[in-house]
Parts: C-alpha cells; structure tokens; sequence
C-alpha cells in the first residue's frame, strides 16, 4: 500500500514537472500557453485527488490541501482563459498577466506542498 502511495506521489510530481516544466520553456521563448502545461495539470490533479484521500498511513492536512485545490482551480481556469484568448489574439500570445500567474501559482502550490 505504502509502495503504491509512493508511486501516485512520483505520477504527482510528474504532473507538477510536465505542467513547470512546459511554463520555463516558454517564459524561455514565446511565452505562450502550450499542450504539456495542460496534460501536467490534468495529471497533477488527478494524482494529487488519489492522494487526498485517506490511505496508507500519510496523516493528511486537509487546510494544505483544499488551498492546493483552489489554487489549481485558478491555475485550470487561467489556462483555458489563457489559450482562448491567445486562439484570438493577433500575435498568438495570452495577456502576458495570465502567462506569469500561471507559473507563479503552480510554483506556489509547489511550495505550499514541500515547505508548509
Ligand atoms: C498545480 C498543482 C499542484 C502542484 C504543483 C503540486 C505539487 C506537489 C508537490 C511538489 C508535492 C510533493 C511534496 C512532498 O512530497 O513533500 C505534492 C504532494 C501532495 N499533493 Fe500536490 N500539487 C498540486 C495539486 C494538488 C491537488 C489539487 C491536490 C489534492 C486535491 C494535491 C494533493 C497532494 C497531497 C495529498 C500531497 C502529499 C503526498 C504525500 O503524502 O507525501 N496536490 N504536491
């Protein structure tokens, strides 16, 4: 139970890295918003769910947690804002505010996660 615990941790902070991971490359270069960012979210959350719940022995902090929660609501929205508004823009970019938040919020739920 415990080893399967462990592995839905690496499949999370696989998620975070695809999701991170996709955001450098572009505040690197076009600062768009690109389909890694997307899929890391969308394992991210799935994983982090499997985690959230009570099994193996993890004694879980559901303050930590439901705030995570929120935050990759915000960060999912910001995403599908972001890529609609990028599809109509001119020069194929999101609002620049948009593109920062959502590596300053993914790296805050990152923080949130290993600091708190
Ligand atoms: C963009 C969104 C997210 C990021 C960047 C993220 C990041 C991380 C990271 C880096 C860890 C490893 C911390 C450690 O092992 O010390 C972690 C653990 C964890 N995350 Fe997330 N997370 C996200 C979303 C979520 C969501 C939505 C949930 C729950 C609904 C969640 C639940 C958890 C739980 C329960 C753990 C602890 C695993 C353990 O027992 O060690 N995460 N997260």
């Amino acid at each position: 139970m415990e080893t399967l615990r462990d592995v839905v941790v690496l499949v999370h902070l696989g998620g975070f890295a695809v999701l991170f991971g996709g955001w450098v490359v572009e505040a690197l270069g076009k600062r768009t918003i690109n389909r890694a960012m997307h899929w890391g979210l969308a394992i991210a959350a799935v994983a982090g769910f499997a985690l959230a719940a009570p099994w193996g022995d993890a004694d879980l902090n559901y303050m930590k947690i439901g705030i995570k929660l929120v935050i990759l609501l915000v960060i999912g929205a910001l995403l599908g804002i972001g890529a609609g508004r990028q599809r109509k823009s001119a020069d194929g970019t999101p609002p620049a505010v948009i593109f920062w938040l959502i590596g300053l919020l993914t790296l805050a739920n990152a923080a949130i996660a290993v600091i708190w």
